[in-house]
This record gives C-alpha cells, structure tokens and sequence, in this order.
C-alpha cells in the first residue's frame, strides 16, 4: 500500500485520485480534524483512511506499519493552526524515523526548488527532512517544486484576477517556472515506480519561465482588464522579515524574498525521464478564468 501524508491537501488529493486511477492500494493519512467532505471524497475513490498526525510519533509508527511507499506533501502553511516547528519541521523528521523504522521501501517527499537559500523556518524545514531522508538509507525520491500557479494566482497570495488587482512581491521582472499541481501530482505518482527517481532530487518546474508582470499580461489578455498592479518593495518584505516574531510570518516572508529572487528551472532531462505533460500559465489562466465565470 502507498500511504499519502497530506491526502487531505490540494497536491495530497490530486496525487490520491491519480494513484487511485491507476488501480494501486492507497491510504491516506488523516486527522480527527481534516474537513469530512475531504475525507468523504477520499473515501469515493476508494481510498483507505488511517488516522495520524505529524506531532503523534506512535500514530506514525503504527500508520507506516506494512506500508510499501510514503509520500509526503503535508504542511501547516495554509492550515487555520499553522505549526511550521512542529508540523513542517519536526513532525516531517518523525515520518522519515517512523517510515524508516517500520521498513518502509521508499519515501517521496515535497519540498521546495533548490533555488530557495533565504534562511526561514519554512525553507530551513525542508532542508533538514530532505537531509535526514538522505541519510536515513532509506530509498527516497525529493521533489523540489517551484512556486504553484494555484497557489500564487489566487486572492489570498495577493493575486486578485476576478477584480483585475494584483500585489506584486519586488520589482516583479525575475522569471520563475510556475507549475500547476495537477502536473506536480504527475510527477510524484510517475516516481513511485519510475526507477530514475530512486535516490533522486527532481527539480520541477512549469514548461517556460515568466516574470510576475509577464503572468500579469497573460491574465490581463485572459480577463479583458488592465489590473491595478502594486509592488511591495523587497526592502519591505525584508524588514517585515526581520520583525515578525512568529515562524509562519517569516516563512512567508522568505517565500516572498524567493518570489522577488525568482526561479528559474529547466525541464530538459526531467521531462526526458518523466515525460508529464506541463500546463502553460497562458493555458491556467484560460481554464481558471473560464471556471470563474461560469
Ligand atoms: N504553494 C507553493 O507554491 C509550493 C511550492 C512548492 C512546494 N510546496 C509544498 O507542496 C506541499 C503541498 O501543498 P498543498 O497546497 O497541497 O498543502 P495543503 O493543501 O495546505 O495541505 C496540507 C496537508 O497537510 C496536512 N497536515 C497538516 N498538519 C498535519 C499534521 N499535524 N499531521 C498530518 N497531516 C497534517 C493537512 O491535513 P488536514 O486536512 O487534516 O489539516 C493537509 O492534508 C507542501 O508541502 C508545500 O510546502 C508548495
């Protein structure tokens, strides 16, 4: 069986459908808390539940129990109790103990592209699992990700498309490869059996690189509007970073820096060994703004 960590997520439920879709055995990790429409869903494709929590040790001991493949995309960054020390951090470093004692065959991890070095508590977890992973002996695939087009296009990243405003991190003229979920979930159920993702780091980004005003143009184009566009200067998110005093806000902070930064991936040889076919920005933006106004 593949135990799916993080099966109630947006990434987590997608890799769930697709793994389903093949015919393979899938559990997925939940919480007395995870939303029960999540889990009724889960449960319509035919997915075991196994109750766990990152910050239970024992609940992942007896979780991993007879588990073939653990794949792991949680995280508390979005949650309503955000726990990036707890949860991110040393609850992802339970699991690998956890997988690894229990005989677990291999573990994928989610993680963040290489090109992310700003020191903060959300960069610095993944760091650390990736390490232990590496070292833990266990067969292990980590796929480093770029930002998600879901994720940054949406209201709540400051992306407000349906009112044609957009809140840019920095000058917003470095390119990044924007990757869309579904295409991430590609590419961590293609590496459950591909054999070239067995103690591999897979950097995975979208089919081309575009700065966030370019994404801006493509929306504009989509929508029929010129956006209201602001800029909050990377001095500012700098600052912010320095002054926040809890490890979310200065997780955010730092993904903000990477943002300003920008991250440039190329998919050459990945696309060689993994042959996903990747959304473009032009073709989400078609399809999400489609969705929205229907
Ligand atoms: N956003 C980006 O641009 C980006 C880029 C690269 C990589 N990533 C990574 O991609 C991954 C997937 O993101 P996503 O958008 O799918 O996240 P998400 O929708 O917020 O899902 C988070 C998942 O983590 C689970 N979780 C939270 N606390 C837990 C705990 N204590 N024990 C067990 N499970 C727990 C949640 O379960 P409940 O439903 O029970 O709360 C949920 O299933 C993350 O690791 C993220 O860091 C994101």
């Amino acid at each position: 069986m593949i135990l799916v960590v993080g099966a109630t997520g947006h990434l987590g439920g997608e890799i769930c459908r697709r793994l389903a879709a093949q015919g393979k055995s899938v559990g997925a990790m939940v919480r007395s808390t995870s939303d029960p429409t999540k889990l009724d869903a889960l449960k319509a494709l035919g997915v075991t539940l196994i109750q766990g929590d990152l910050t239970d040790r024992g609940s992942l001991d007896a979780a991993c129990q007879g588990i073939a493949t653990v794949i792991s995309t949680a995280s508390t960054s979005y949650s309503v109790k955000p726990d990036v020390l707890g949860v991110d951090h040393a609850g992802q470093l339970s699991l690998v103990d956890a997988a690894k004692a229990a005989g677990v065959s291999h573990l994928v991890y989610v993680s963040f592209s290489g090109s992310f070095t700003t020191d903060s508590p959300l960069i610095n977890a993944k760091r650390a699992v990736e390490q232990r992973l590496k070292q833990s002996g266990m067969p292990y695939t980590i796929v480093r990700s770029s930002f998600f087009m879901e994720a940054m296009f949406s209201p709540t990243a400051g992306f407000d498309y349906p009112n044609a405003k957009v809140m840019i991190y920095g000058a917003g003229v470095n390119k990044i490869s924007w990757i869309s979920i579904p295409d991430v979930a590609q590419f961590v159920v293609e590496s459950v059996d591909n054999l070239a993702a067995r103690n591999a780091t897979l950097e995975i980004g979208g089919p081309e690189a575009l700065s966030p005003l370019e994404v801006v143009k493509i929306f504009e184009a989509t929508v029929g509007r010129t956006f209201e566009v602001q800029h909050l200067p990377e001095e500012v998110i700098q600052m912010q970073k320095k002054q926040a005093t809890d490890p979310l806000q200065q997780g955010f902070a730092g993904m903000m820096l990477e943002y300003a930064k920008g991250s440039v991936v190329d998919m050459k040889e990945t696309l060689q060994a993994f042959p996903v076919k990747l959304t473009s920005v032009k073709d989400y933006a078609r399809r999400t703004v489609n969705a929205s106004v229907q």
